[in-house]
C-alpha cells in the first residue's frame, strides 16, 4: 500500500509558504480603511449574489421583501465567516505552535494567516454593528461561536483542515463567479467581500500545505477515517444551517411585519434551506482546487464528494 506522502503533491501545483507570505505581505488592509465614516452599507441594494441568496423564486414575497431577505442573508453570511474564523485561528495557533524553530517561511506564512483571521472576526464584528444599527431589527444567527469552535476543534485536525479548505476555497468562488462582476450589489457590502477575498486567496494555498503536512506519514485507512469526520463536521454545519434558515425566517417576518402563511414557511424553508446549504458546504465541496486536493489523497474520495456534493447544490 502506498502511502499519504507519496499521493500527496499539493506542492507540485506551486503553492509554498514563501509564496504565500509574500502575496499577503503586498495585500495588507487596514480595517479603518475600509469600514466606518463615510463607507456605509446601502439598504436599498442587494448585498448577496442572487445565486447564493435564491429568493427570486419566493414568489409571494414583494421586490423590497425579496431585497430585505438578501439583506439578512448578507448580514448572516458575514456573521457565519465570523463564527467559522473563530475556530480557524486556534486551529492555526496550534498547527504552527509545534514548530515554531522550522522553515521560517512556514512560521511567518502561518502567523500572518492566523494574524488576518483575527482581522477578519474583528471586521466582520464591526460590520454586524453597522448592520444592526441601519437594518433596524435584530437578526439572529448560529452561536455562540466558542461552543460551535469546540465541537468542531474536537474532531482529528485533518478532518479540521480539510473543513476549513473547503471553506477557503469556496470564498473564492463566491467572489470571483458571484460577486466581482453583479453592478447591482452594494458597492460597501462588496468591498468588504473583495477585501476579505484578496487575503484569502493566500490562505486557500496554505490550507493546501497544512492538509498536506497533516496527511504526510497517514496510511490509507487514517486517511479515510479523516475524510469520514470531515462529512461528520459537514453534518453539524448542516444542522446548524437548519438553525440558521428559522433564524431567517423570523427575521424577514419582524422586518416586513408580515406573517407568512403555512404554506409559505413551507416553500421558504425548503427554498431557503438549500441556498445555505449550497452557500457553506456544496460550493465548497464542487471547487475543482478542493477537490483536487482530495484527488491527491486519494481519487476515491474525490469520487465521494463528486457523489455527495449535490445534495448540497
Ligand atoms: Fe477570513
Ligand atoms: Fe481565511
Amino acid at each position: 500500500m502506498s502511502t499519504a506522502t507519496e499521493m500527496v503533491n499539493t506542492k507540485s501545483q506551486g503553492y509554498t509558504y514563501q509564496a504565500a507570505l509574500t502575496a499577503s505581505q503586498k495585500v495588507n488592509w487596514r480595517i479603518e480603511d475600509i469600514i466606518g465614516g463615510d463607507k456605509r452599507l446601502d439598504f436599498s441594494k442587494p448585498f448577496m449574489p442572487e445565486s447564493l441568496a435564491r429568493v427570486e423564486s419566493l414568489d409571494f414575497l414583494s421586490a423590497d421583501e425579496k431585497r430585505t431577505l438578501n439583506q439578512i442573508r448578507g448580514n448572516a453570511y458575514l456573521c457565519i465567516f465570523g463564527v467559522v474564523e473563530e475556530f480557524i485561528l486556534p486551529f492555526l495557533m496550534d498547527h504552527a505552535r509545534p514548530h515554531l524553530s522550522g522553515d521560517d517561511y512556514r512560521v511567518r506564512a502561518l502567523l500572518q494567516f492566523a494574524g488576518e483571521e483575527a482581522k477578519h472576526i474583528h471586521l466582520f464584528k464591526r460590520f454586524r454593528e453597522e448592520f444592526q444599527a441601519g437594518f433596524g431589527v435584530e437578526c439572529a444567527v448560529i452561536g455562540p461561536a466558542d461552543a460551535i469552535g469546540k465541537a468542531i476543534l474536537a474532531h482529528d485536525p485533518m478532518a479540521v483542515a480539510l473543513a476549513i479548505l473547503q471553506i477557503e476555497w469556496m470564498t473564492q468562488q463566491h467572489y470571483l463567479e458571484g460577486i466581482k462582476d453583479d453592478q447591482d450589489l452594494d458597492p460597501q457590502f462588496k468591498s468588504l467581500l473583495r477585501h476579505h477575498w484578496m487575503e484569502e486567496a493566500q490562505h486557500a494555498r496554505l490550507d493546501a500545505l497544512v492538509v498536506e503536512a497533516l496527511a504526510e506519514g497517514r496510511n490509507r485507512e487514517d486517511i479515510d477515517a479523516a475524510f469520514e469526520e470531515y462529512l461528520e463536521i459537514g453534518g453539524f454545519i448542516a444542522e446548524g444551517l437548519v438553525a440558521q434558515t428559522q433564524f431567517d425566517l423570523e427575521s424577514l417576518e419582524r422586518a416586513t411585519n408580515r406573517t407568512l402563511t403555512d404554506s409559505e414557511r413551507e416553500k421558504f424553508v425548503q427554498v431557503q434551506t438549500q441556498a445555505n446549504r449550497f452557500t457553506y458546504l456544496g460550493s465548497g465541496m464542487i471547487h475543482p482546487n478542493f477537490q483536487a486536493i482530495l484527488q491527491s489523497l486519494s481519487p476515491e474520495l474525490k469520487e465521494r464528494i463528486q457523489q455527495i456534493a449535490p445534495a448540497f447544490c
